[in-house]
């Protein structure tokens, strides 16, 4: 499964870049809002130091609209994916922007008839939004697999990008499920690294070193 951060912080992900962690970035409105930052500019400097898709997502509401506004996000450099919203008009968009020979990652995605339709129109990446449907009190982990199901019975090519992922459990049902990518926010692929037993362990070894005065260097 591929790892994609998801933030607009570029600092956070300079630092997880550094250990080879980033298979992609994905950015939103709200995310670009948190950064403070030019959307144009932040997402350049992602692009030059990130290799692969980096998501910027359009701002208008209609098809022509964010023809344009994709067609300039993809513009910043090769490895743009345009994101656009799960609407009759986003999926117009993902059409010809996909025709264009660009990468669309077609988001907001509450169903599996709904990426079912991404598909067809063409969709790099599908963005289900697990941890948003959690929220409301259903299970967001039950729509991946019903997407997995859905492309794998009609061999679409389509990438599964799970989004909203809040936990560590949500990011290893999507691995045992099978998304193909999910994206978190830095902080909770941080905490992938975290077992109790490990500091534990690790507190117990360090006792015994500084007991048996063990030195290599
Ligand atoms: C990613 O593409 C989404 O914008 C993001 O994962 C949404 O996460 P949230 O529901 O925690 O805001």
């Amino acid at each position: 499964m591929k790892f994609f951060v998801d933030t607009a912080e570029f600092d956070a992900i300079a630092e997880l870049h550094e250990l080879g962690m980033v298979d992609g970035v994905t950015t939103n409105p709200s995310l670009i809002k948190k950064s403070g930052r030019d959307i144009l500019d932040v997402t350049k400097q992602i692009c030059d130091l990130v290799d692969g898709p980096v998501s910027a997502e359009v701002t208008a509401t209609d098809a022509d609209t964010m023809i344009s506004e994709g067609r300039k996000l993809a513009g910043i450099a090769e490895n743009i994916a345009v994101k656009v919203p799960l609407t009759w008009d986003g999926l117009k968009a993902c059409k010809v922007l996909s025709d264009d020979g660009h990468m669309v990652n077609v988001t907001l995605c509450f169903s599996a008839n709904q990426a079912l339709l991404a598909a067809k129109a063409g969709a790099t990446f599908i963005s289900p939004f697990i941890g948003r449907i959690d929220d409301i009190g259903l299970d967001g982990m039950e729509l991946i697999e019903d997407i997995r199901t859905v492309y794998d019975n009609y061999g679409f090519e389509t990438q599964i990008l799970a989004a909203s992922i809040r936990s560590v459990n949500h990011v290893l049902d999507c691995a045992r499920i099978g998304a193909d990518v999910m994206t978190a926010p830095p902080a909770v692929i941080k905490s992938l690294v975290n077992h109790p037993l490990t500091d534990k362990g690790l507190a117990t070894f360090l006792a015994d070193i500084d007991a048996a005065g063990i030195k290599i260097l």
